[in-house]
């Protein structure tokens, strides 16, 4: 075997490329084959040079599974201790959740839970999560901080994503989410936990590699606008792209403000008007939508997407797992909820789960199964891909690769 052998070729599977701009890139009676964590071959079996057991390390029979790039959950909360159940409890009784917030509930609940929580326990509780998001064919993930809205805190929650990802091995990208809700700490000095934000958590977080992006919660409930932008040069001063929470609970012109400040990404968005949506298109910003939390809320506006498409904004789908507003396990669950709830078809579900997930993070190296791209792959046992979005609770998934290496089984 000469040693620019493949490690790895799968035979008798189908492909799920999501090559081009369109469509599924679907390729029939196809080959797959990965060297040095790399997709070296993607296509049709016919196209390969040789024999198949002198192309690779290792050759195996994928037994007619369908192949996609590994899923990439672009929106998480997923470090924190504790739940929220009683809030569930509550919730179904009629209490609003703006409501439960005001009182001191909500996410400084969590918060509270998180700073008592050293960081073996935090980690213990957020490994099992992180686990499920994998088995259900997740290969990268983001997790935001947000829980602990004090210096120590907040890096225990990004150290402890880190170490989620190298326990994992996969990817995780981490994202400070100081501007989540203000500290109790602070009373009204809403300026001075700003000052902390900028002055202490970004530089601290960027100095020590624990953040890859910057996030914010723009609402009446949360931060403003001024506040906001405040954090966001910030941001820039520390050369870490940015996202934002955007127009959950009401039209704050988020959307609008994500795209001047050329986020990466707008989250939510389900009551953006149709200027933020054109802002968006203007700034290349992609849209994440984030059905978990409309339906545990119960909400009823639905986020524009006849516009979103019209305009072209790329559409990204997320679990949004979080403790308060969307406890879900499962990003192919996601993807079934963006088609029932929000009228996504399957195929922008997909996408929005590879490569516009791969864009609201930054990466362009994943996302799609081509050649040089990260041997993140998702085998699954479905005839064909609309059925990710079809099945409810589904349990599909076969193999799970993240850069060549085997996760799964
Ligand atoms: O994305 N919107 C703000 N943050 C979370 C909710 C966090 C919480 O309630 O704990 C979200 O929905
Ligand atoms: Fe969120």
């Amino acid at each position: 075997m000469s040693d620019t052998a493949w490690d790895h070729l799968l035979l008798d599977l189908r492909l799920a490329t999501l090559a081009g701009n369109a469509g599924y890139g679907l390729v029939e009676d196809a080959a797959l084959a990965w060297k040095d964590g790399r997709i070296t071959f993607a296509g049709p079996a016919a196209q390969l040079s040789g024999n198949p057991a002198e192309l690779a390390v290792t050759v195996a029979s994928a037994a007619g599974a369908l192949a996609t790039p590994g899923l990439i959950d672009c929106h998480t909360h997923l470090v924190f201790a504790g739940s929220r159940v009683e809030e569930f409890e509550q919730r179904l009784q009629g209490v609003d959740y703006a409501d439960i917030a005001r009182r001191g509930g909500g996410i400084l609940s969590t918060v509270r839970a998180t700073r008592a929580a050293d960081e073996e326990r935090l980690l213990s509780e957020s490994l099992p999560r992180a686990r499920a998001l994998v088995a259900g064919g997740v290969t990268t993930l983001e997790i935001k901080s947000g829980y602990g809205l004090n210096a120590d805190a907040e890096l225990k929650q990004l150290r402890v994503a880190r170490r989620l990802g190298r326990m994992l091995g996969i990817t995780v990208r981490t994202t400070l989410l100081g501007a989540h809700a203000l500290p109790p700490e602070y009373g009204d000095d809403r300026e001075g936990y700003i000052d902390l934000i900028c002055d202490v958590l970004i530089p601290a977080s960027a100095a020590e590699g624990l953040a890859d992006a910057v996030d914010a919660y723009l609402e009446p409930i949360a931060f403003s606008a001024e506040e906001i932008s405040r954090v966001f040069a910030a941001a820039r001063a520390a050369s870490l792209p940015i996202k934002l929470h955007a127009d959950q609970l009401s039209d704050s012109a988020g959307a609008a403000l994500a795209a001047r400040w050329l986020a990466l990404s707008a989250d939510h968005l389900e009551y953006t008007s149709a200027a933020g949506v054109e802002a968006m298109a203007k700034a290349g910003t992609i849209a994440v939508l984030l059905p978990g939390a409309f339906y545990a809320l119960r909400e009823t506006r639905l986020p524009p997407v006849d516009e979103l498409r019209a305009a072209g904004v790329p559409i990204a789908v997320a679990t949004d797992l979080n403790p308060g507003t969307s406890p879900m396990l499962s990003l192919t669950q996601a993807m079934n909820m963006a088609c029932t709830l929000f009228r996504l078809t399957p195929e922008e579900t997909l996408r929005g789960v590879t490569v516009n997930a791969a864009r609201a993070l930054g990466l362009g190296d994943r996302g799609r199964l081509l050649p040089g791209m990260r041997a993140d792959i998702a085998l699954w046992t479905v005839d064909h891909p609309a059925e990710l979005s079809y099945w409810i609770g589904s349990q599909h998934v076969r193999q799970v690769h993240a850069g060549g290496r085997a996760l799964l089984p």
